[in-house]
């Protein structure tokens, strides 16, 4: 085979430039030397003659265009997953947002829940098996849980439910006796928690939801964990607009820590809780207005957008008052550390969250003394 041309800084800027309006995902720096491999390794593959044919097979609307970029995603995305993963946000959803639903939906009895960016299913599964433990006559409920992802290796894998010691990380040795049986060092799930997860190809940026005749839609709850943190900013604040508009009044919103810190989230109400914020559609839903100007242009302050929206929620908030002040220094601990380090917040002096973490913890160690 002829040796194939070497990938020019111009081609590879626009292969990037490419991929992350097809997927979202943005290729940094530090990634554009392993980018480039990964490219000529797939002209290689595919026997073509230089990277320009390669481009315009990605660029063009053919089937073979289709299943090609189902093959260089799977060298693009990371799938690094894990059952109950943030211990913290799953104990957020057994404490306070899964009992919040369960008594509003207790006429309807339907959840619907969707984990975006699903990975090998470790995600749905966990939720699964946390509303398999919470409510006691589930055959009366009609649940969805959707787990969609633009990985078919990943998707595949979450279907056969099998997994390795590494996904198990953080889950308690009970559930995973329950809820696993050892063959061959590899685990296989419970089949009641198989048949409560439902998984589908879905790319969060090209493809259309929500819509009649797709299941992305009337959701209660989306958990899009770690997928924004591969994204460029634009196609985030896209994403979040879909969201918005395929969740029902008062659906949730939950996503990794500080993933959304340079956005427009003024279309939710951000409410706070120690574990976690999470982000909750309002009553009034106007389903068939888009969200308007959705980045969040600031560099400095990702909190202003926060600040005039925030929602304290004020059971678990005046709890926590009572107990004291200790605790409520803890409690702004942890949410500052949910906030890249070098964010500054303009209405506690424009310190940094990183000088505020050291003042706090400072404040708590004098305590003790
Ligand atoms: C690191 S995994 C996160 C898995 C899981 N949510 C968790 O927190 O453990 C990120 C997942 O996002 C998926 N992803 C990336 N871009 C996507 C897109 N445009 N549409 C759908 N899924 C995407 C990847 O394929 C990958 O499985």
């Amino acid at each position: 085979m002829s040796k194939i041309e070497s990938l020019s800084t111009e081609k590879r800027d626009a292969f990037i430039r490419l991929i992350a309006k097809h997927t979202g995902l943005e290729i940094r720096e530090r990634d554009q030397i392993a980018l480039s491999e990964k490219i000529l390794s797939r002209i290689h593959t595919l026997r073509l003659n230089s990277p320009t044919v390669y481009f315009q097979l990605l660029e063009s609307t053919t089937t073979e265009s289709h299943e090609e970029w189902l093959e260089l995603i799977v060298e693009l995305t990371n799938i690094e997953s894990y059952f109950f993963r943030d211990r913290e946000q799953f104990s957020l959803l057994q404490n306070h947002i899964f009992p919040e639903l369960l008594e509003r939906k207790q006429n309807s009895r339907t959840i619907r829940i969707c984990s975006a960016g699903c990975s090998s299913g470790e995600e749905p599964y966990s939720i699964a098996i946390l509303l398999r433990k919470l409510i006691p006559n589930l055959e009366k409920w009609n649940l969805m849980i959707l787990g969609v992802d633009i990985n078919q290796a990943a998707l595949k894998k979450a279907k056969t439910g099998i997994y390795s010691p590494w996904s198990f990380r953080s889950i308690d040795p009970e559930t995973k006796q329950q809820y696993f049986q050892m063959v061959n060092n590899q685990y296989h799930i419970d089949q009641r928690i198989k048949n409560m997860v439902e998984f589908k190809t879905l790319n969060l940026i090209k493809d259309e939801f929500p819509r009649q005749n797709c299941e992305f839609r009337d959701v209660d709850l989306i958990l899009c964990r770690n997928v924004f943190i591969y994204f460029e900013t634009s196609a985030i604040a896209k994403v979040l607009n879909k969201f918005y508009q395929a969740l029902q009044p008062l659906g949730y919103l939950l996503t990794g820590h500080a993933e959304l810190s340079n956005q427009n989230l003024s279309q939710f109400q951000t409410k706070m809780f120690s574990e976690s914020f999470i982000y909750q559609c309002p009553v009034c839903h106007p389903t068939d207005t888009p969200l308007k100007s959705p980045a969040y242009k600031s560099s400095t302050s990702s909190l202003e957008g926060l600040n005039n929206n925030l929602y304290l929620d004020e059971n678990a908030f005046e709890n926590e008052f009572e107990k004291s002040n200790i605790k409520m220094q803890q409690i702004a601990v942890n949410l500052l550390r949910q906030l890249p380090p070098d964010t500054r917040i303009q209405k506690l002096g424009n310190q940094t969250a990183a000088e505020l973490i050291l003042q706090i913890e400072s404040e708590l160690k004098a305590t003790e003394q």
